[in-house]
């Protein structure tokens, strides 16, 4: 078992194991009465008689979404926070968010809202929900105006990791928490390439989560520091929109990834062998790098980002491995640069 202790506006501890067994002394010291158990359709069926189980004793109340990104909508928040006054949710009770990145919003949203801030335990079950969102304290509905537009910075007070679960992934979701592993080992060097082609193990997960809790000490609210962790995003998000979310999340951020190389080669004069040192993690999965969109398409839709201010855009480049910087750049100086190395 790994432990690991977050230090912001509430210091918590995220456990790194196998099996849910340790899951019953948090419900100890953290929840006085009831608990909430948030999941979705599929992971119900893998995990949840697993986690009730360890959970014998507790008053435990289910509630389960259709799984996909559609259900972090507005209607499933009022339908969860109206079923927890329902069921007489007071604040010394919890709620346990069993899922990936979905449930993980959405109950951490609920859990935040929820007579002004409820106990909330993450229990994530994806490779990517346990590297990236269970940590850190974002939390979000879509509404249709776009993702993640309604949401709040509420950090968990709990975060407990059951390795096992990422046995059960298939090739698609592997590669989809692949994307942001790739992304920490270019961050920094304590995510190495032999790491990752050891396998998801709990050593691999607290490398990544060591160097996100180290940024998110630094900058909890994002006013600097932390967006360092957008890093291939801006591109990637923006291939993500394009192919209308067909892709995984993972799968647009290694194409990002791959462009943000391509950026900071530009930006940097960076030697060749600097660059071949970074797309080199990359190659730790087959993922396609190609971007699919012409960069007239792809700094359209960077422009029409919320991220992007004005006519610019905070681009996270790297002047090496394990040294990101925030460099604010033109979007028309990106699709030049985009243009000039995919040819279109
Ligand atoms: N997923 C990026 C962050 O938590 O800031």
């Amino acid at each position: 078992m790994l432990k690991l202790n977050v230090n912001v506006s509430r210091s918590y501890d995220i456990t790194i194991t196998k099996g849910f067994s340790g899951l019953s002394a948090a419900a100890e010291k953290f929840c006085g009465g009831k608990i909430a158990l948030i999941t979705d359709e599929n992971v119900d069926k893998l995990f949840s008689d697993d986690v009730l189980n360890e959970l014998k004793g507790f008053e435990v109340v289910k509630f389960v979404i259709e799984a996909g990104e559609k259900s972090k909508n507005g209607e499933n928040f009022l339908s969860l926070v109206n079923g927890l006054a329902e069921h007489g949710f007071q604040r010394r009770d919890a709620v346990f968010a069993l899922g990936g990145g979905v449930v993980g919003d959405l109950a951490g949203f609920t859990a935040s809202a929820y007579m002004r801030g409820i106990t909330l335990v993450a229990v994530p079950t994806s490779l990517l929900a346990a590297v990236d969102s269970s940590v850190g304290g974002k939390t979000a509905i879509d509404l249709p105006a776009g993702k993640n537009l309604c949401g709040s910075f509420y950090q968990p007070f709990a975060v407990y990791i059951n390795a096992d679960c990422f046995r059960t992934l298939p090739q698609k979701e592997k590669k989809n928490g692949l994307g942001e592993v790739v992304k920490y080992a270019l961050l920094d060097r304590r995510v190495t390439l032999e790491s990752m082609l050891e396998g998801f193990d709990e050593q691999l997960v607290y490398d990544c989560l060591s160097v996100k809790r180290d940024v998110v000490q630094a900058d909890e609210f994002e006013g600097g520091k932390r967006m360092i962790l957008n890093l291939g995003h801006t591109v990637g998000h923006a291939v993500e929109k394009l192919a209308d979310y067909t892709l995984s999340h993972g799968e647009c951020v290694a194409k990002g990834l791959a462009a943000a190389i391509a950026v900071s080669k530009k930006l940097y004069g960076l030697s060749g062998s600097e660059v071949e040192k970074m797309r080199k993690v990359l190659t730790v999965c087959d993922f396609d790098l190609s971007l699919g969109f012409g960069a007239d398409e792809i700094s359209d839709c960077i422009s029409r980002d919320k991220k992007s201010e004005g006519d610019e855009v905070n681009f996270v480049a790297l002047k090496g491995i394990g040294e990101p910087r925030i460099e604010k750049i033109k979007i028309k100086e990106l699709r030049k640069i985009l243009s000039e190395y995919y040819g279109n």
